[in-house]
């Protein structure tokens, strides 16, 4: 299979180097010139949770061109980015793609249903933790779950097919017929992992050691469901219950909007506890976990860019 990944993070490079080395041709797409080079030189490099480093030559660009012609797009941009991914895919892809999104946050396929044919997109979302160690060098720190469907509640071949491809690749993958659902459960773990861990500087783990944060945490999940389910959101597994199994399956990892603080970057903060937090203002219901959270994240965000 032709395989385009458009975002080269820990996820992309991740989901890229596994897909490369089980036999599929993938080309990393990313917008920054001096990531390109340093791929273009060194390959990609991944420490797999073994401790076994491998390494790969894999094609990376600035942008896909209709020649390209890939039989799947992947996208691991940040949440903040869709648009200006979206925007160029348009016309690289065919007008049944299939785009399938495996960011974090929400408001993704609502903003990728702007610009690209309904019909050529697929949401998912992925457990897997990756912590980046330079451009294009990633480490897999926690083992994961993805998940992946159609935008209506059916399932369908392509699902199926991309399903088998990631499992040979390694990733326990899932197609579901509620994919609605899980990306709001997975945000909502987002929204009580990445925070706090970012304003407390402790890796994922600490959330079920300490019980300060713990309680914090927890509450997050609750105000989370409780706006979701106003919301007419049917979640997918349980927030809950899939809070303590991932924080135990990636206790070692930096939460992605750690290493993007560390980082000097901008978080996904509004698309995670920033947007529960707005739906929860026009729903009528009480988010104050999820109101200080943002407020403090973008406060820290903005010192930083000063
Ligand atoms: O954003 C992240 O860091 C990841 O989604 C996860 C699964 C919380 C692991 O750190």
């Amino acid at each position: 299979m032709r395989i385009a990944i458009v975002g080269a993070g820990a996820i992309g490079c991740l989901f890229g180097i596994r897909l490369h080395n089980s036999g599929h041709s993938v080309i990393l797409v990313h917008h920054n010139n001096r990531t390109i080079a340093s791929i273009r030189k060194r390959g990609v490099g991944l420490r797999e949770l073994s401790g076994t480093n491998i390494r790969a030559h894999i094609e990376v660009k600035r942008s896909l061109s209709k020649k390209d012609d890939p039989d799947l797009v992947l996208l691991t941009v940040k949440a903040y980015d869709t648009e200006a991914a979206a925007r160029p895919l348009r016309k690289s892809i065919r007008s049944n793609g299939p785009v399938l999104s495996l960011q974090n946050g929400l408001g993704n396929i609502e903003t990728l249903r702007r610009y690209l044919p309904a019909e050529s997109l697929l949401a998912g979302t992925t457990t897997e933790a990756a912590l980046q160690t330079g451009p294009g060098q990633v480490a897999h720190t926690g083992k994961g779950m993805t998940w992946i469907g159609e935008l209506g509640r059916e399932t369908s071949k392509r699902c199926g097919m991309i399903k088998n491809v990631f499992r040979r690749a390694g990733f326990k993958t899932q197609a579901s017929k509620n994919i609605e659902g899980v990306i709001w459960s997975k945000a909502i773990v987002n929204s009580a992992i990445n925070p706090i861990t970012t304003l407390a500087r402790v890796p994922n783990g600490e959330l079920l050691r300490i019980p300060h944060l713990r309680a914090i945490s927890n509450e997050t999940v609750s105000e989370g469901s409780a706006v979701a389910r106003a919301h007419g959101v049917s979640l997918s597994p349980d927030p809950r219950s899939m809070l303590p199994q991932v924080l135990a399956s990636t206790k070692k990892n930096r939460s992605s909007m750690l290493q993007d603080i560390e980082a000097g970057k901008r978080t996904e903060i509004r698309q995670l506890n920033g947007w529960i937090d707005s739906l929860a203002r026009k729903l009528g219901v009480d988010a104050p976990y999820n109101r200080i959270l943002t407020e403090l994240v973008l406060g820290l965000e903005q010192y930083q860019s000063q």
